[in-house]
């Protein structure tokens, strides 16, 4: 290869890489789908647990930290070969992992009689019918584009929208009702 076609070639993936982390970050269907599975290697994502996101209900916070290490685990994995294996792996974790999850956070948003009990539940009910359509469509048709994409976007939006804001929200109404540090 010229070193004017390697230059080319290092730009063309440079754009393209940049043109996907937009498109990732936007949510932008048409853009990210229209990359293939390599661009997504080496996104520069990583969600860290911190102590703030603790709701102060022990099994919680072991079942969060849970799922957060999972989805940086998955994210790592797409700077290798094993991606395809990885997004099946987590796919075959998640759906199960998030019922069991989420009876738990339930259970202690009716103890506590937490007035915004029933809107979180419906935050659960769409996260579950997202992930359990992925996960039929892995079953079905293995780890394709689609999958991979849409198994990123929508476990990275929801940590984002959900567990950082709506559990955190809840958190702190059971950190006050039960006191941090409570095991349930
Ligand atoms: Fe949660
Ligand atoms: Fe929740």
């Amino acid at each position: 290869m010229s070193v004017t076609t390697a230059a080319a070639t290092r730009e063309k993936s440079l754009c393209g890489f940049l043109a996907l982390l937009l498109a990732v970050c936007r949510f932008d269907d048409e853009i990210a789908m229209s990359y293939s599975m390599e661009n997504y290697k080496a996104i520069p994502m990583s969600f860290k647990w911190n102590d703030e996101l603790n709701t102060g209900i022990s099994n919680i916070d072991i079942q969060h930290k849970q799922l957060f290490t999972r989805f940086n685990a998955l994210l790592q994995a797409c700077n290798t070969a094993q991606e395809k294996d990885a997004v099946g792996n987590y796919l075959n974790f998640l759906h199960e992992y998030i019922i069991f999850h989420f009876e738990a956070e339930e259970r202690e948003m009716i103890n506590h009689k937490y007035p915004r009990c029933d809107e979180h539940k419906a935050e659960h009910e769409t996260f579950k019918k997202q992930i359990n359509q992925l996960y039929e469509g892995y079953t079905t048709h293995g780890v394709n584009m689609q999958v991979f994409v849409m198994t990123i976007r929508t476990s990275g939006e929801w940590l984002v929208n959900h567990i950082l804001k709506t559990d955190k929200v809840m958190a702190e109404y059971l950190r006050n009702e039960v006191g941090t540090g409570s095991g349930a």
